[in-house]
């Protein structure tokens, strides 16, 4: 995500790709190699990163070979986040820099290099990307990724400049060749797009329309990663819980929930991101029955005031959302919470902003993503007076962002003594400290060894802070 995204919590979007996880085993050798290679940098959220393994698997499948440079690169591809400002802009500094160091290119290689923009940006800019960069040769929205081959085609048999910016695609981008980049936690898409418009974002115009995979396809997907080792499935979609089943058996989200944590092999599940209007009791029920659906839920509320929710048209008043706070609660587990909130959206008022204070303080949340609002081309946003000033907008979020810290630590102090089992996601060599993250999403650090990377282990808490957990390993 952007420069403005703010963390208070595990450093990681609810799900995101772990710091020192091992990658995934390299792409089948039985691929001849065609002698190039590729560089991707990803912007943003998981969905981006996940996309990031999709197009990877599809060079590779097609014999290009990753490397860990864009020197070293024949085709450097950015896959870019448009959703607030600031990471919008990241792509362009990116391709300026780029352009210098085409100046004086080390070998004259430089001058050869296929650059691409992918993603929500290219999505956005269209074709003004080559005006814009003419080094640019490759622009490609996300709804569009499956004609990547194609395109590489067209570059490969000297076409200057293809894209691939259609929205009306029925397809939702899926790939037996995906190379995930962990090797236990695999992310999968049953949803792309999103038809909600709410007022301040652009991911209805850059993902395109909501298209869902079939239940069946889905489940067969879970089955062929646990084949492969993966034992944590991340279900992912920009509005996970809209998922419809195309298919006739018509599964509804909470029973798919059900089907692919009954997968043999399957030890935990989550799921992001859901919208509240769609957040049904019967998902809480799903978790309540079904041990390998962790105990989480990122819910974004955005905003504490009605009056704001209506203008951001999300669809639900803040009693409503509440109400899905209390059901939530009732749940037989103890069920970490989650959620975004925008300061200083259009028309937010001091005593509106004190709303989204006193809803911190009524849900008390386990981690919450806080943004400044940031207005985004082609949003109904755009046309209201955005009346907060940069200023004020960083003192309302620096305001919450300490109010939740406070939340958070006393949340976390109140487990220093339990135990609970964690999925070892990566170690730190100078520390000699395992990393791991229990079900409710929250890090533990403690002493392990590089090859507990990947395990389920019972750690005892021994001391918290507002970010992680600090604890000891019990054996059994
Ligand atoms: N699909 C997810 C979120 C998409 S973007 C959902 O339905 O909630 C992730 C978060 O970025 C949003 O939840 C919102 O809090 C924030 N965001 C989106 N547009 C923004 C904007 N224009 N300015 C600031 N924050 C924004
Ligand atoms: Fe964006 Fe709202 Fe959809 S935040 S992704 S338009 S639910």
């Amino acid at each position: 995500m952007g420069n403005d995204l703010i963390q208070i919590g595990s450093g990681v979007p609810p799900g995101a790709a772990a710091v020192v996880a091992p990658r995934a085993p390299e792409f089948s050798p039985a691929i001849a190699a065609n002698g190039k290679s590729f560089y991707i940098e990803t912007f943003g959220c998981q969905m981006n990163v996940h996309d990031s393994e999709k197009l990877a698997g599809v060079l590779m499948a097609r014999g290009y070979r990753p490397v860990e440079t864009h020197d070293d690169a024949d085709i450097i591809l950015y896959n870019t986040c448009s959703i607030r400002e600031k990471a919008a802009q990241k792509v362009f500094s990116r391709l300026g820099a780029f352009r210098k160091s085409r100046r004086s290119p080390p070998s004259g290689v430089a001058a050869q290099k296929i650059i691409g923009v992918l993603g929500c940006v290219a999505q956005q800019e269209g074709e003004k990307f080559f005006e814009r960069a003419p080094q640019v040769s490759l622009v490609c929205g996300s709804a569009s990724y499956a004609k990547l081959p194609e395109l590489l085609d067209q570059l490969e048999s000297g076409n200057r400049r293809v894209k691939g910016l259609d929205l009306d695609t029925e397809d939702c981008f899926e790939t037996e060749f995906t190379r995930r980049d962990n090797r236990f936690r695999a992310y999968l898409t049953i949803i792309e797009g999103c038809d909600q418009r709410c007022a301040f974002c652009v991911v209805p115009m850059t993902r395109g329309p909501e298209r869902s995979r079939s239940g069946a396809k889905i489940v067969a997907d879970c089955r062929r990663l646990v084949d492969q080792g993966f034992t944590e499935i991340q279900i992912l979609g920009q509005i996970v819980n809209a998922w419809q089943d195309p298919s006739p058996a018509h599964w509804s989200f909470a029973e798919l929930l059900g089907r692919v944590a009954e997968v043999p092999g399957v030890c935990r599940v989550r799921f992001t991101t859901s919208h509240p209007r769609y957040f049904t009791p019967d998902i809480v029920a799903a978790i309540d029955s079904h041990p390998a659906l962790c105990d989480q839920i990122h819910l974004p509320v955005q905003a504490g005031s009605t009056p704001v929710l209506a203008r951001m048209l999300r669809g639900y008043t803040r009693e409503e959302y509440l109400e899905k706070i209390h059901f939530i609660r009732q749940s037989r587990r103890p069920i970490s919470l989650s959620t975004d909130i925008i300061v200083g959206f259009c028309g937010e008022t001091e005593q509106d902003f004190e709303q989204t204070l006193s809803l911190l303080a009524e849900v008390e949340y386990d981690q919450v993503f806080s943004f400044k609002f940031s207005t985004r081309p082609n949003t109904s946003a755009q046309n209201f007076a955005d009346n907060v000033d940069e200023e004020e907008k960083g003192r309302r979020l620096t305001v919450l962002q300490e109010a939740q810290r406070q939340i958070q630590w006393r949340r976390n102090q109140a487990l220093v003594g339990e135990t609970f089992e964690v999925l070892v996601e990566g170690y730190q060599p100078r520390l000699l400290q395992a990393v791991g993250r229990t079900t409710s999403n929250r890090v533990v650090n403690f002493p392990g060894a590089p090859e507990d990377i990947g395990r389920y282990m019972q750690v005892k808490v021994t001391s918290a802070g507002p970010n992680s957990l600090v604890g000891e390993r019990i054996a059994i």
